[in-house]
């Protein structure tokens, strides 16, 4: 049985300004096995990490990413407001975490952020960089919108897809082989249920889950040997891997 893996969610994201490129180094630093993170599309077409379509949460810009260009957004803060000695980091580019992953060894989780805004074309472009960076086999895409991990899989079904959902689904297994996807990524809560673990691992459906920040659920899922553990503390889990 393969080991649970450790994936920090938006880097390390509990000490560090979420997406931003000190958050991915800590991450690696602090013994994760991958990164997640949440893309979305520049309005000239570049792929860039931020949580919200919008800038008003984490940056000193306002309104929509897909209305900038991205010489535009490079003049935003995506550090301060996390706190005063984080100024100056900027909002990342996908290429850039792909160099950083293909230098560290790591895998990634791109979670395209495309239900609000359908970002026509993001899936082909991210695939494109993704192979630029040679980390096909090292990457999955991942989405609330099971419509675009279709197209994924129509674009190159060899890239690895994962279904997101928040509550629980009935017979996720059927659901996700019948959208073609190969990983589901719940909530924790739904697959803390070890009838559901057994079925969907009986499918070889890989389950990543999101965003686990305490130990004890830690720990039950280590126990249920949940494929991929998303959490905003790569240390904490990172100690807990280390003792089985
Ligand atoms: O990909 C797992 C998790 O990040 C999904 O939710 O809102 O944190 O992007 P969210
Ligand atoms: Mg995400």
């Amino acid at each position: 049985m393969d080991k649970t893996l450790n994936f920090a969610h938006r880097g390390f994201s509990g000490e560090y300004p979420e997406n931003t490129m000190i958050a991915f180094l800590k991450a690696c630093d602090n013994g994760c096995d991958g990164i997640e993170t949440d893309v979305q599309f520049t309005k000239d077409h570049v792929a860039v990490l931020c949580h919200d379509e919008t800038l008003n949460r984490t940056t000193t810009g306002t309104g929509y990413i897909k209305d900038y260009t991205f010489k535009e957004l490079y003049n935003l803060d995506a550090g301060i407001k996390f706190n005063n000695k984080f100024k100056n980091e900027k909002i990342p580019t996908l290429e850039q975490l792909l160099q950083l992953s293909k230098d560290k060894g790591i895998m990634l989780n791109l979670e395209l952020k495309n239900t609000e805004i359908p970002y026509d074309g993001l899936e082909e472009h991210v695939i494109n960089l993704v192979y630029k960076y040679n980390m096909q086999n090292k990457v999955i895409l991942s989405s609330f919108n099971h419509y675009s991990m279709i197209k994924v899989k129509n674009i190159d079904s060899s890239i690895k897809t994962g279904l997101l959902y928040e509550a629980d689904l009935y017979e996720p297994q059927e659901y996700c082989l019948k959208v073609g996807a190969d990983c589901v990524h719940p909530q924790y809560f739904s697959v803390l249920k070890e009838d559901i673990v057994k079925k969907l691992k009986k499918n070889n459906l890989s389950i990543n889950t999101y965003t686990v920040n305490n130990e004890d659920h830690m720990k039950r899922l280590i126990s249920l040997n949940i494929d991929i553990i998303i959490t905003n503390h790569p240390n904490i889990l990172n100690k807990l891997l280390s003792k089985i």
